[in-house]
């Protein structure tokens, strides 16, 4: 009885599906020059190994170091598994597809790129606004700050990110699923993005278009003002005292204002204005695919001293001369058996 229902309750997605012809899209990709082809798969692949790598060491680092045990540091290394995600939907497929001819993607897999690169995006937009409010919290109200933002609160404000994420995600996969595709599926970009998809639809998609608008647009702007409102405060806050500790709480603001600069900035021109032109937005989508993830380790970490001394502390604990040795004798060992 129950098959019978779900099958009555999902026919008419799976005739939708039956009636559109293209099964796999072709991604233009970012360039058609092939020496340029090579040159693109190797800076890409190192930015793309430097992303995963600086980023994952934040992680490690702020896991393994007990005084990096605090909100800001667990947001961060938060961030940081969303930045390895961001950067890992679709950047090996694209660096992949330098070196391929026919470089091709499923009718799925095109979603699930859709789908993926607006969970990671949205709930990084959030979670940016998390760590603005932590450091709101911290700056302007320093006394109840372990009270405010204890750990549950933390957990929390993870959790309702990444909540907003996946909600919004499956929201505009709603509008695009069901869109009949009957011939072009060309893809003029390196990954599947809605604006261009929505595109290669047989229907007048305007009504869908201004739909994304608002929905992307909404959460980006809003994300955005209250970015904007928290540090505007946090920085009046700052100014209004000047002691040795109000130094400190500076230079992490200027990281943090520059990270939010460099996330937004690219979102707002795409979504904000999606009728915009599109090759503009295939660089732009570069962007936010490898440079932001690559980024924020750069901007948070190294201009911070306690995160330094605590890489540090791990280098040293995990990679004394004779305990590498050991470990690659170890894993040569496990390989051989
Ligand atoms: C994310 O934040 C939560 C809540 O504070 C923390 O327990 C967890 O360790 C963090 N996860 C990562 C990967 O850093």
């Amino acid at each position: 009885k129950y098959v019978m229902l779900t099958k009555i309750a999902f026919s008419p997605i799976f005739e939708e599906h039956n009636k559109s012809v293209v099964t796999e899209f072709i991604l233009l990709g970012l360039s058609s020059s092939q020496e340029l082809q090579l040159v693109l798969f190797i800076v890409f692949s190192v930015f793309y190994g430097a992303a995963v790598l600086g980023n994952i060491l934040i992680i490690l680092t702020v896991i393994t170091d007990s005084r990096l045990h605090s909100p800001m540091y667990f947001l961060l290394s938060n961030l940081s598994f969303i930045d390895v995600c961001q950067a890992t939907f679709a950047t090996p497929k694209m660096i992949a597809d330098f070196l391929s001819e026919r470089k091709t993607i499923t009718f799925q897999g095109c979603m699930s790129q859709i789908f993926f690169l607006h969970v990671f995006g949205g709930s990084e937009m959030v979670l940016l606004v998390a760590m603005a409010y932590d450091r709101y919290i911290a700056i302007c109200r320093p006394l109840h700050y372990l009270a405010i933002m204890s750990r549950r609160v933390c957990t929390v404000l993870v959790v309702v990110s990444w909540a907003i994420g996946i909600l919004h995600s499956a929201s505009h996969l709603a509008f695009t699923v069901d869109l009949p595709f009957c011939g072009p599926n060309k893809v003029d970009s390196f990954f599947c993005d809605l604006p261009l998809v929505t595109k290669l639809a047989c229907r007048d998609t305007y009504v869908i278009s201004l739909l994304i608008v608002a929905d992307s647009g909404f959460l980006s702007l809003s994300s955005f003002l209250l970015l904007v409102v928290s540090y505007t405060v946090i920085l009046i806050t700052v100014r209004s005292r000047s002691s040795a500790s109000m130094a400190k709480a500076r230079s992490t603001l200027t990281a943090h204002i520059t990270v939010v600069i460099l996330f937004f900035g690219p979102c707002i021109f795409i979504y904000v204005w999606p009728f915009s032109s599109y090759s503009v937005d295939k660089v732009l989508a570069v962007f936010y695919t490898i440079f932001t993830p690559i980024l924020n380790p750069v901007i948070y970490t190294l201009r911070n001293k306690e995160v330094k001394a605590a890489m540090s502390k791990l280098k040293s604990r995990y990679l004394k001369p004779g305990q590498f040795s050991v470990v690659i004798r170890n894993a040569l060992f496990l390989q051989s058996k």
